[in-house]
């Protein structure tokens, strides 16, 4: 008989997560005006709000961190984080930032100028965020048949080359300060680019004279997918992938709570040395120094320390099977998500269930709520309410996807936890009918309003008053 898969790691320490009542949870979602950011963790029994810096740290990470170098300049700990960027991932020079955005900060404020585009594959929000704020450009070239949840293709964070070269063709030089390429694309649902897009991209890059900046969250899950779905790469090491699809940029931005497994930290490595020295400044001026830049020796340590495990392929295969799993319990049960599961998460697809819920009435976040509800599992809305409203005419922005996000922490849930989200989406999906409305918005912020937005049920709604 074949022997079944188990994790690749056993456990030495435990944190107790608690139960509630439906009650209880009806109470409190109440008290959080139905915005689940607003709940006590302490009110969370399955936290599937982010898998970016609440992963498990390993024995070696925690004893590196005794080890750390708290010196201000020239550490021990930089140099372990400057040995581990070089040996795993290729580069020479890099700044270190408290996490991802920090280091898109320390990046962006050199290279962006006013007016400027950055094509891509579906930027993430903070990336977004960071380029419109200096009024800038991202414009999205992921491939068409990302936005089909129900296609099962191989390599969907992919992007479409055509597009990225008519923008490329069409805009001077001058104006495209890098191309950036997300891997893998969150967005999209964590889903993978292949080798051959990332060489495809690199090329026109260079046919065009841009720069190629990897926003790497998740690189070491993106090598994992090419090893197991990319002609060529089955024999080869996850260590060599991440060579090769690095061998490729010319600068990288990383936000380490995710694939290096730590639970705050991030960097920006680059191959030019003058271009690391443009960046400094930013560095000194928001982060720190350029030997800490924000993070502490001992961050700096297990953040080495996790590059190294978090792109061993146990880990990864554990890592992605897990959420493999949780995949495929949806599928027994029918319930839709983007195909085929992620690297880091699973994307329900809301508007196939919730097929009463108007979309004004934020049919992804509902799901949320509903899920919250019926097991106090928190995952978090792709949909209408993140897409906020469009900075110019100021009307509500509705993406073509409306999203649930289950994302998977690393190391932290056991398959059993998986077992409970699954029959709790069940419940839900079987009373889908049933859900007629969906909330309206009470209160809101300018900007990034989905972190504090007020809500409430939409049949309560008070029209808004003309004034
Ligand atoms: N790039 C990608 C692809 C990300 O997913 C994130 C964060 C960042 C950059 C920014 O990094 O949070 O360290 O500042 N994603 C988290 C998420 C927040 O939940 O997907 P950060």
């Amino acid at each position: 008989m074949e022997l079944p898969f188990a994790e690749s790691y056993r456990i030495k320490m435990v944190e107790t997560i608690k139960r509630s009542t439906r009650q209880e949870r009806e109470q409190w979602i109440k008290e959080a005006n139905y915005n689940l950011f607003a709940l006590k963790s302490d009110y969370v029994f399955i936290d599937l709000l982010t898998d970016s810096g609440t992963g498990a740290m390993s024995d070696r990470q925690w004893s590196a961190m005794m080890l750390g170098d708290e010196s201000y300049a020239g550490a021990r700990s930089y140099y372990n984080m400057k040995n581990a960027i070089k040996e795993i991932l290729g580069f020479d020079y890099f700044l270190p930032a408290h996490q991802g955005r920090a280091a898109e900060n320390v990046l962006f404020s050199t290279i962006i100028r006013k007016g400027d585009v950055l094509p891509g594959n579906s930027h993430f929000d903070t990336t977004k965020g960071h380029i419109e704020f200096r009024q800038a450009v991202a414009i999205d070239c992921t491939i068409d048949e990302a936005k089909n949840t129900q296609l099962e293709i191989p390599f969907k964070g992919n992007v479409d080359t055509a597009k990225l070269e008519k923008v490329l063709w069409q805009y001077p030089r001058e104006q495209i300060p890098a191309v950036v390429l997300t891997v893998t694309n969150n967005t999209a649902g964590g889903q993978p680019v292949s080798m051959e897009n990332i060489k495809a991209v690199a090329a026109l890059c260079k046919k065009y004279g841009v720069l190629l900046l990897m926003d790497s969250a998740r690189f070491a899950e993106n090598a994992y997918f090419i090893k197991t779905r990319e002609a060529g790469y089955a024999d080869k090491s996850i260590k060599e992938i991440v060579r090769e699809m690095f061998s490729y940029a010319d600068i990288m931005t990383m936000s380490s709570k995710k694939d290096a497994i730590v639970n705050i930290g991030g960097f920006v490595a680059f191959k030019s040395q003058e271009l690391w020295k443009s960046c400094q400044k930013f560095c000194i001026m928001n982060e720190g120094f350029i030997t800490y830049g924000g993070m502490s020796g001992r961050d700096m340590n297990a953040l080495a320390v996790g590059l190294d495990e978090g792109t061993e392929f146990d880990y990864l295969e554990t890592r992605i099977r897990q959420v493999e799993y949780l995949g495929m319990k949806l599928d027994e049960y029918g319930i839709p998500y983007q195909r085929p599961a992620g690297g880091h998460a699973i994307f329900v697809d809301a508007r196939r269930v919730l097929r009463h819920v108007p979309k004004e009435q934020f049919i992804a976040q509902t799901l949320g709520i509903e899920l919250y509800l019926e097991a106090g599992i928190r995952a978090v809305e792709i949909g209408a309410l993140l897409a906020d409203r469009d900075p110019v005419t100021r009307e509500n922005r509705y993406p073509d996807l409306e999203l649930l996000r289950l994302a998977i922490p690393r190391r932290t849930y056991t398959n059993n936890h998986m077992d409970v989200i699954a029959v709790a989406l069940k419940n839900v999906y079987d009373r889908r009918d049933s859900i007629t409305k969906g909330y309206s918005i009470a209160y809101e912020e300018p900007i990034m309003r989905h972190f504090t937005v007020e809500l409430e049920p939409a049949e309560t709604r008070k029209e808004a008053v003309e004034l």
